[in-house]
């Protein structure tokens, strides 16, 4: 297996939630590499997830859009990139189903962009290059009560955001078979941990019982998700990027699967107790609302590939990952308030038409 070792390595999406962490391990890792973070600071980026690093000598922000071709045109002819982790998208599923043109431009329109910029910039040799994609296991569609999502398995996607992300990995892979781009994927499951916007399930049930507000659960909370500490993600990103197989797709997961009903109950409990109130008293929050249009049931990985091949495991229990996650956000809550003032409340109000 041959070892990657990157020089100038370009991070997509990295003031996001896991593109935080990620930047985070490999300037700290790759001492030698010069890492630019290319972001466009969306609502759901956050120069505040990189405070810690923001100084180090190997690490430079660039403040951009991907969809921007002459932009990324001169920023590979500045820096000279041998490698790009992409993970810059639209992730939040509800967005997409109410306004699916920013995940059409940002993960497809952008992603080729970026695709056609490594391949001029990389024409002359594409030996020492590298493109990695980090994708979302929810490009494989739903899964009934049992079975696992293999590398194999058809892409199915079925709401604007999945479609988009399955889009930009045929287009991925497109250039790897027509170009001999090099390129590496990985589709991973649900992350949580700190940074994580208070749009997606788990912060914002902690952010919502901390207040005491009503925490919404779709449907019959019923649906499934297998949740993965997100430094075990970046930790795989980096094991894929420096020892995956070029042409191959890696599938990530945290061999844990929750239904939403049970994860939020057990949050209110471990809320309970950490906010000294009475048990039982934070369930009392718990709301059902009105499905997710198109919601699928249940997604679970089958990570046995990159254990196999790459070594990866996850590291954390997940009680211990959830307690860590809420004691970060309890500790944060300047970060918290930050995030969700402005543009989140008419979000908030749009997509629950609850109170705040
Ligand atoms: P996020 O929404 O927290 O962050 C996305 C980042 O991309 C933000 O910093 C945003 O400013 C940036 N961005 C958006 N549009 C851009 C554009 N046009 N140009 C440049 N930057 C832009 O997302 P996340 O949850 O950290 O997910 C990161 C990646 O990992 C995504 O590609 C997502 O599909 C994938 N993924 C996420 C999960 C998960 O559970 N969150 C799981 C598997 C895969
Ligand atoms: O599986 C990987 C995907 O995980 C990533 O590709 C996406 O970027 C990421 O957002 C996440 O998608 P989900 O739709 O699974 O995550 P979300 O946190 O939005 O929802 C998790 C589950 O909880 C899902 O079944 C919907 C449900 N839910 C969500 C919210 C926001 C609720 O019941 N109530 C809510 O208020």
């Amino acid at each position: 297996m041959t070892h990657f070792l990157p020089q100038r390595l370009l991070i997509t999406g990295g003031a996001g939630f896991i593109g935080s962490h990620l930047v985070r391990l490999m300037v700290q890792k790759y001492p030698h590499c010069e890492i630019v973070n290319l972001d466009k600071l969306t609502y759901a980026g956050n120069l505040e997830n990189l405070r810690d690093i923001e100084d180090a000598e190997n690490y430079t922000f660039v403040k951009g859009d991907i969809t921007d071709a002459r932009f990324l045109d001169d920023l590979f002819y500045e820096y000279r990139f041998d490698s790009v982790i992409h993970l810059a998208a639209e992730s939040h599923v509800d967005r997409s189903i109410a306004n699916p043109m920013d995940f059409i431009m940002t993960n497809i329109v952008g992603t080729v962009c970026l695709l056609n910029t490594a391949r001029s910039a990389w024409h002359q040799a594409v030996e020492g290059k590298r493109f990695y994609q980090v994708s979302t296991d929810e490009v494989y569609g739903s899964l009934g009560d049992t079975g696992l999502f293999t590398e194999t398995t058809p892409y199915d996607p079925r709401s604007p955001y999945s479609a988009s992300k399955a889009s930009a990995d045929h287009l991925v892979r497109a250039y790897w078979h027509t170009y001999g781009l090099p390129v590496v994927l990985s589709n991973c499951s649900n992350n949580y941990g700190s940074y994580q916007f208070p749009e997606k399930l788990i912060p914002l049930a902690i952010h919502n019982i901390k207040h005491q507000k009503p925490v919404p659960i779709y449907g019959d909370g019923q649906y499934t998700r297998d949740w993965l500490w997100v430094e075990d993600h970046a930790r795989a990103i980096d094991l894929v990027f420096s020892d995956g197989k070029i042409g191959e797709t890696y599938n990530i997961g945290g061999h844990n699967e929750w239904r939403n009903i049970d994860l939020v109950q057990l949050l209110c409990n471990i809320m309970d107790r950490k906010l000294g109130r009475e048990a039982g008293t934070s369930a009392q929050l718990i709301t059902f609302v009105k499905d997710r249009a198109g919601h699928d049931r249940r997604y679970a990985i089958d990570a046995q590939k990159i254990g196999r091949e790459l070594g990866w495991q996850p590291s954390l229990q997940f009680a211990e990952g959830l307690e860590r996650t809420v004691d970060w956000y309890l500790a944060n809550d300047q970060w918290l308030h930050n995030v969700t003032s402005g543009d989140y409340l008419r979000y908030y109000a749009q997509q629950y038409g609850l109170p705040h």
